[in-house]
């Protein structure tokens, strides 16, 4: 019996996730169907109550619900819980269990699609929303040397570093001259607008990787990265995927192959 799976945002007509997760069925041999739907942004809980009771098996939640989807689990994994957000969304017997994989899928493309170890590194996350928020935890259970999160709403990113009992320090990006960092990641809403973050000059270590999570065209700060001496530039093609991987293994059981559908997607970008 075919098993019900869906998307939930707006706007996410050009959601990648059915294209990702229709693979990972193929590949796997599971049996399931997996299409974008459009919740009203008032209509969410709604949405989501009929598609379940329409006999779907499970969700994925993207903007701007994740907030909301999180008050709307009745059970939360520990990841989802520190995250305060919520992107993956398993139906059963006992109710709605809300998982986040947004972070774990980060950490494993930069650890192990991009080989690039966090322990000891220093780090700089950009922005303190939802974005910014799911990946802290997982990050630094990487044990990074140091984590900062820079935000244009100092006291937003103060909050934060205060939540995570002190294992970030929160500074706005004036206070950023001066520092270097080796991984530099870019969780902001800047790039959906096509804007930059004011970042100095050499915030850059040789050798250093800038990651920003938008993906599908070059953003200011890929653009700024790579004149500013960053050895790597990356988008967050691979962190969809592998967000996505961690959510199919949370419904199926079933890890799937990230890499082909990854190249595959880079190929058509
Ligand atoms: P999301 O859930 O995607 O993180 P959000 O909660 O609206 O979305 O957060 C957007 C983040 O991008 C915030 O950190 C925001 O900074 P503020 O808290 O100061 O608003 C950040 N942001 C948006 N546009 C930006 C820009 N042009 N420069 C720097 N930061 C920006």
């Amino acid at each position: 019996m075919t098993s019900h799976y869906a998307v939930f945002g707006n706007p996410v007509a050009h959601s990648r996730s059915p294209l990702i997760h229709a693979e990972f069925a193929r590949q796997t041999g599971q049996d399931l169907d997996y299409r974008a739907i459009l919740a009203p942004l008032d209509g969410f809980a709604a949405a989501i109550a009929r598609f379940r009771e329409a006999g779907g098996a499970g969700a994925n939640v993207t903007v701007p619900f994740k907030e909301e989807a999180f008050r709307l689990a009745t059970r939360l994994t520990p990841r989802a819980e520190q995250a305060g957000a919520v992107n993956t969304l398993k139906f059963d017997n006992d109710g709605v269990l809300g998982d986040n994989t947004d972070g774990a899928g980060l950490v494993r493309d930069l650890t192990l699609n991009l080989k690039q170890p966090l322990a000891g590194k220093s780090l700089l996350l950009m922005g303190a929303g939802g974005a910014a928020r799911g990946v802290i935890g997982p990050l630094l259970a990487e044990q990074p040397g140091r984590l900062v999160l820079a935000n244009r709403t100092v006291e937003k990113a103060l909050q934060l570093a205060e939540l995570f009992g002190g294992r970030i320090s929160g500074a706005p990006y004036a206070a950023l001259a001066g520092q270097r960092f080796d991984i530099v990641i870019n969780a902001t809403a800047a790039s959906l607008k096509g804007e930059l973050p004011p970042l100095p000059e050499d915030l850059l270590h040789p050798g250093a990787l800038a990651y920003d999570m938008m993906y599908g065209s070059e953003t200011p700060f890929m653009a700024w990265a790579r004149q500013h001496g960053a050895e790597r530039v990356e988008d967050g093609l691979g962190m969809l995927v592998e967000q996505a991987a961690e959510s199919f293994f949370l419904w199926r059981g079933i890890r799937p192959d990230t890499a082909p559908v990854i190249a595959s997607l880079k190929s058509a970008e």
